[in-house]
């Protein structure tokens, strides 16, 4: 898998530092209010793990799996439901837990989506975000780390269900596009 990676983007510690940082950041926002964190799945599993466990916030936790319809890699912005939250969100304060936002076309899709269904507020944490793919503006509360347009793998994130587990981000090397790696 070594020879896959071109290069570490973040590493381990830079990804705790900053998780420190959003933690504590959120505590502050949302001290003595009832919070739903909803994750997106899949991507978000470590951010939600990681950020979650250090929140002193007392929150419950909720899932969504969502797709969109596009070719290739590229986000339409055309999203369907593949798995729908379990939470009434009538009333709640929702943060919603991202990888990473790249066009902005699947997050921007699901906040008015979330927001529709009562909520009292709906705020958005993701670890990445991508500003030069960006095709719609999106409030995006909590930004781990404003990263180049480049497609990234680990913490999280695959290529072709591949590399979720590395616990650092990188970039992946051009032979794994050019279906000789991986
Ligand atoms: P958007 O609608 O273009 O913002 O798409 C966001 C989704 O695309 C993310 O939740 C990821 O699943 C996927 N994605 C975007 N960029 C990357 C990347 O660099 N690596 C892995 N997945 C990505």
């Amino acid at each position: 898998m070594g020879n896959d990676l071109e290069k570490v983007l973040l590493s381990e510690s830079e990804i705790n530092a900053r998780l420190d940082q959003l933690a504590a950041a959120i505590d502050a926002d949302y001290k003595g209010r009832d919070l739903l964190l909803v994750g997106v799945l899949k991507g978000a599993i470590m951010v939600m793990a990681d950020l979650s466990r250090r929140l002193h916030t007392p929150v419950q936790m909720d899932w969504m799996a969502v797709s969109s319809y596009g070719s290739g890699t590229k986000s339409s912005g055309v999203v369907r439901i593949l798995k729908d939250l379990e939470a009434d969100l009538h009333g709640r304060n929702v943060l919603i837990v991202e990888d990473i936002v790249d066009s902005g076309l699947t997050l921007s899709w699901l906040l008015g989506n979330l927001r529709s269904r009562g909520a009292a507020s709906v705020e958005v944490a993701t670890l990445l975000r991508k500003p030069e793919a960006a095709k719609v503006n999106v409030d995006v509360r909590y930004v781990g780390f404003d990263i180049p347009a480049e497609f990234v793998v680990g913490y999280g994130l695959d290529y072709a269900e591949n590399y979720r587990t590395l616990p650092f981000i990188g970039t992946l090397a051009p032979h794994v596009y050019e279906g000789r790696g991986a």
